[in-house]
């Protein structure tokens, strides 16, 4: 999987800010952080392999969290990026810290973004292994059906149908192949708890205040197991905060970015 070149967006200049998305998503999602923090950093949103414009592994190959993260690190590489600012979306998340683990030297700042260290309980593993047969069956829409009545706060349904629609699209538009990839890599991945006292650069954990897939008190235990990391949640925000509520989202980086630019 490390061979794949990604696609990206970018925008600004300055030190790199690298957004890793989610799961079932692509770049898409950053599409408010490049505009609203291009005057700060040199902002990159890379499509993950097999999501968005960018291949998937070949047929065969092991897709693996580690596998994505090594992936990264040579894109990284191959754009001669330097030292990066790393933010990860909850499956970009767990991502990131796989990336922290190997490949700590490129980085200069991590920030966790509705996401957690653990690896899956037995439960949570069974429901992956459902998830993947239905996406099987059904393509992407079984996705949709099983995540959208948890994706957002309250106020986005009601008040951002375009937002919602939108998000739909989205995760609609990726491969069933990479999607049922990622979700057996997600199955799979270790629990990254014990490597978070060696994370040795600022970190930033965000939370969405009603996010229903990843709880915002759960970041606590989180920053309590990495040395100096600051918490911030995001108000009227559920599992999307860099769309819900982008300005909150942005001024939470910008502060953050500021302090150590
Ligand atoms: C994500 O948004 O990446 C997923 O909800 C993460 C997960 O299913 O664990």
């Amino acid at each position: 999987m490390a061979k794949s070149r990604l696609n990206y967006r970018e925008s600004g200049t300055g030190t790199p800010l690298v957004l890793v998305h989610g799961f079932p998503f692509d770049s898409a999602i950053w599409k408010q952080t490049l505009d609203g923090l291009s005057d700060v950093a040199h902002v990159l949103a890379p499509d993950l392999p097999g999501f968005g414009g960018s291949q998937g592994a070949g047929q065969g190959d092991e897709v693996s969290i580690e596998g994505y993260a090594d992936a990264l690190a040579k894109w990284v590489s191959d754009l001669q990026l330097g030292r990066i600012m790393l933010a990860g979306h909850s499956m970009g998340g767990y991502v990131t810290f796989a990336f922290a683990r190997r490949h700590p030297e490129m980085l200069i700042r991590l920030i966790p973004v509705c996401t957690r260290p653990g690896a899956d309980s037995d439960t949570a593993r069974e429901g992956r292994y459902k998830l993947a047969a239905a996406v099987k069956e059904k393509g992407p829409q079984a996705v949709v059906d099983a995540m959208m009545p948890k994706l957002f706060a309250e106020g986005t349904e009601e008040n951002n149908a375009t937002l919602v629609d939108q998000v739909r699209d989205n995760m609609l538009h990726q491969p069933s192949a990479s999607l049922q990839a990622a979700i057996l890599a997600m199955a799979a991945r270790p629990d990254a708890t014990p490597s978070l006292g060696s994370i040795e650069v600022p970190v930033l954990v965000v939370s969405g205040a009603e996010d229903a897939i990843i709880p915002a008190d759960e970041a606590d235990a989180m920053v309590t197991q990495i040395k100096g990391a600051r918490p911030v949640i995001i108000q009227n925000a559920g599992h999307l905060p860099m769309l819900e509520n982008p300005a909150e989202f942005n001024a939470a980086l910008r502060d953050f970015l500021g302090t150590i630019l």
